[in-house]
C-alpha cells in the first residue's frame, strides 16, 4: 500500500536517514568529499576512520549497498562488523531496538541499516543515539542511492558537481517501473525536483499509483513508456520487486511488451538518453542486456560511485561524533 510518509526527524547530526535531510550546499559538500577521498592515497586515506567501529546491520538482503558500504569503511580504516536476520538473534527475535544498544555496547559508532519497515532507521538513531545511515528502509527511502545517482547524473551529463537549484533545469528523469514498492524512487524523485528537473513516473497503475504524485510537487506520471521516453534525458528502469507484491497480479509478457527498454525502443524513442537501473537488474524483464550493458548504459557507473559517496558518508557520520 502506497503511503506518503512523512520526513522523519533526523536526531544525529551525523545521520542519512531520508535525501530531504541534506541541504543542496551539503549535498555539494558531500559530492567534493567523495572526489577528494576517491583521489587521496590510500596510506593517507586508511587512517582517517581508523580505529572507528561500524556496524552493517542489514534485515533485507543487498549485494551493492552492503559491500559498497563495507568496503567504504575499511578504505578509510575502520573496523567493521556485519549483522545479518538470517545469522543472527535476530533469528530468536531480538527486536531492533536490542540489537542496537548490544551493537553499541559492543562498541559501535556508527550503524549502517537496512530494513523492510519505513522508518525503522529514525528509530534506531533514536534508541541508541548513534549516527545512523540508511541503506533502504521498506518502501520508504534509499537516500545514499540517490546521492550516488545523482553524481553519476551530473558526470555523464557534463554538469558541475556544485549544485543549485538550477542544476539539472531542463532535463527529464523517467522512472520507470515498480514505483509502488519502490525506495529508489522517492528517492530520487524527492532530490531530482530540488535540482529543477522534471520527473516522469511511469508505469502501469498497479506499479505506478496516482497516490505516488504526492511524492513531490510537480512530479507527473505517464502511462505510456514510449511517449515518455521520448521526452527522456535520463531513462532510470527499476526492476519489478516481486518480494512485494503481495497478491497484485502482474502480467509478465503484457508489462514487457509496454515497458521494457529493448535497443529498437531506446534507439527509435530515445537515442541519446542516459540509462539507469539501481539494480538487482532482471535482464529481459524490465531492461534487456543489450541496452544494460550497451553504450548509453551508467549502470557500472552508479555501482563504483557508490564507494565513494559511502565513503563520504561515513567520514561525515563520523566526524560529527
Ligand atoms: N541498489 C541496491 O540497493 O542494490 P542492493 O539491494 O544490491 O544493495
Amino acid at each position: 500500500m502506497w503511503t506518503a510518509a512523512p520526513n522523519p526527524v533526523t536526531n544525529h547530526t551525523g545521520s542519512l536517514l531520508s535525501i530531504d535531510d541534506l541541504s543542496l550546499d551539503q549535498i555539494t559538500a558531500l559530492l567534493a568529499i567523495a572526489k577528494d577521498l576517491e583521489a587521496e592515497p590510500h596510506s593517507a586515506r586508511v587512517q582517517r576512520l581508523a580505529g572507528r567501529i561500524v556496524a552493517l546491520l542489514f534485515y533485507e538482503s543487498s549485494t551493492r549497498t552492503r559491500t559498497s558500504f563495507e568496503l567504504a569503511a575499511k578504505l578509510l580504516g575502520a573496523t567493521t562488523t556485519l549483522v545479518s536476520d538470517k545469522s543472527s538473534s535476530i533469528e530468536k527475535g531480538e527486536s531492533l531496538h536490542d540489537t542496537g544498544l548490544t551493537l553499541r555496547a559492543l562498541g559501535a559508532e556508527c550503524i549502517i541499516l537496512r530494513s523492510n519497515y519505513s522508518g525503522a532507521p529514525e528509530l534506531l538513531a533514536r534508541v541508541t543515539g548513534l549516527p545512523v545511515l540508511n541503506a533502504g528502509d521498506g518502501m520508504h527511502e534509499h537516500p545514499s542511492q540517490a546521492l550516488l545517482d545523482l553524481r553519476t547524473m551530473l558526470d555523464r551529463l557534463g554538469l558541475p558537481q556544485t549544485i543549485r537549484e538550477t542544476t539539472l533545469q531542463g532535463k527529464t528523469i523517467v522512472i520507470t517501473g515498480d514505483i509502488r514498492h519502490s525506495r529508489v524512487a522517492r528517492s530520487n524523485a524527492l532530490l531530482l525536483p530540488r535540482l529543477g528537473a522534471r520527473v516522469i513516473l511511469c508505469g502501469p497503475p498497479e506499479l505506478c499509483p496516482r497516490e505516488a504524485l504526492s511524492i513531490a510537487p510537480g512530479v507527473e506520471i505517464e502511462r505510456d513508456f514510449e511517449q515518455a521516453l521520448r521526452q527522456a534525458d535520463v531513462a532510470m528502469m527499476l526492476r519489478i520487486q516481486r518480494e512485494r507484491l503481495q497478491g497484485l497480479h502482474l502480467d509478465t509478457a503484457d508489462y514487457i511488451e509496454r515497458y521494457q527498454l529493448s535497443a529498437e525502443r531506446l534507439s527509435r524513442c530515445a537515442p541519446r538518453a542516459l540509462v539507469m537501473h539501481p539494480g538487482p537488474m532482471v535482464r529481459g524483464l524490465e531492461i534487456d542486456s543489450a541496452v544494460a550493458d550497451g553504450p548509453h548504459s551508467a549502470i557500472e557507473q552508479q555501482v563504483r560511485h557508490g564507494l565513494a559517496i559511502r565513503m563520504a558518508l561515513l567520514q561525515r557520520a563520523l566526524a560529527s561524533s
